[in-house]
């Protein structure tokens, strides 16, 4: 594809290796444990990367729950940290159903919650879910493969005016009325079920320069729109501030802004929704001790040692 810079392994579902770097990982072991026997929760387990630094760190009397949506996540999880099966749990779930989960093993407090938010290299690799604008893949983008609609339905059955609202909102896209307007007129030909039509018709929109930031931004407001991620982050956040105890951690690493905003937000104790305006601010509910004043991104030698760390921003607080 003519300007767009290879990220990307186009793997098949079989060859793909189930490996992913973590991200800021000193930071996020040294922020997130504060009590070697306690009980964690990493709600994004993606490929074990964190989770196996959190279990080394851990005494075997500690439990970490591992939750991820994607069932190949958890089941790789589960294989992956057999040695540890005493004081780890897989579950397949969402982030946003936490209370039910932790509920259904007895747990009524943690220490910590872990978020490494968005998509595993392991799915990012795996052609055939199209996450990646840059394979010829089916526009799927579902975290969760045994439920939902798809990228190619909201594509070919959305309005006008619904693609170009995600588009804004999910995607913070400032073509978005004229690239849904593109859209509507060419599924008229024929269905678009495809990354590479798609990316096609963003491509007729958009100048060489620029153009990898909008299929990024497009890309995004599907994935967000399919997986409904920002409700079921809000959601989860929510929910867990009654679980976590008195000086209990939250650590979360976003990779855009929208999701750093309501992580933001939330560690000043007021609703993680921004969507009412970046003015509303409500009441305060939430009291968190923030440990980052300055979000933590990752340093060169990360980076060049792994690009997909770039645009990474932690921030961690502590429940008051
Ligand atoms: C960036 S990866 C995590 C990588 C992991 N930290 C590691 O080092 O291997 C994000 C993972 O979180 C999962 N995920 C994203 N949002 C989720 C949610 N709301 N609930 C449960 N899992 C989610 C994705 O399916 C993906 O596997």
């Amino acid at each position: 594809m003519d300007g767009l810079k290879k990220t990307v392994n186009n793997y098949t579902q079989e060859e793909v290796p189930f490996f992913h770097e973590p991200v800021l990982w000193k930071e996020s072991v040294s922020f997130f444990i504060t009590d070697k026997s306690g009980v964690y929760v990493d709600a994004t387990l993606g490929g074990g990367g964190h989770s196996k630094l959190f279990l080394n760190e851990l005494n075997s009397d500690a439990v970490l729950i591992g939750i991820d949506r994607d069932k190949q996540a958890t089941e790789h999880a589960k294989k992956r940290f057999k040695g540890f099966s005493g004081k780890f749990i897989a579950v397949n779930g969402r982030f946003s159903e936490i209370s039910e989960i932790l509920s259904s093993y007895d747990i009524e407090e943690i220490n910590g919650l872990f978020l490494d938010l968005g998509i595993s290299s392991h799915q990012l690799d795996t052609a055939e879910r199209g996450f990646s604008y840059l394979s010829d893949s089916p526009l799927d983008l579902r975290m969760d493969r045994s439920d939902g609609i798809t990228a190619e339905d909201i594509v070919n059955s959305y309005s006008e005016h619904e693609l170009a609202d995600i588009f804004y909102n999910y995607g913070e896209e400032r073509l978005s009325r004229r690239i849904a307007k593109r859209i509507v007129e060419r599924r008229t030909v024929s269905r678009i079920k495809t990354s590479k039509e798609l990316a096609e018709i963003i491509r007729s929109l958009t100048p060489y320069k620029g153009r990898v930031k909008v299929m990024s931004r497009i890309w995004q407001a599907l994935r967000f729109e399919v997986n409904n991620e920002l409700n079921d982050l809000r959601k989860g956040l929510e929910d867990v501030y009654t679980l976590l105890k008195p000086g209990a951690r939250v650590v979360v690493i976003s990779y855009e802004s929208l999701m750093d905003r309501m992580v933001k937000r939330y560690f000043k104790g007021v609703d993680p929704d921004f969507r009412r305006g970046s003015q509303y601010m409500g009441e305060k509910k939430y009291d968190f001790q923030i440990l980052t004043k300055k979000v933590v991104r990752p340093d060169e030698s990360e980076i060049k040692k792994n690009p997909r760390a770039k645009s990474a921003l932690l921030r961690a607080a502590e429940k008051v």
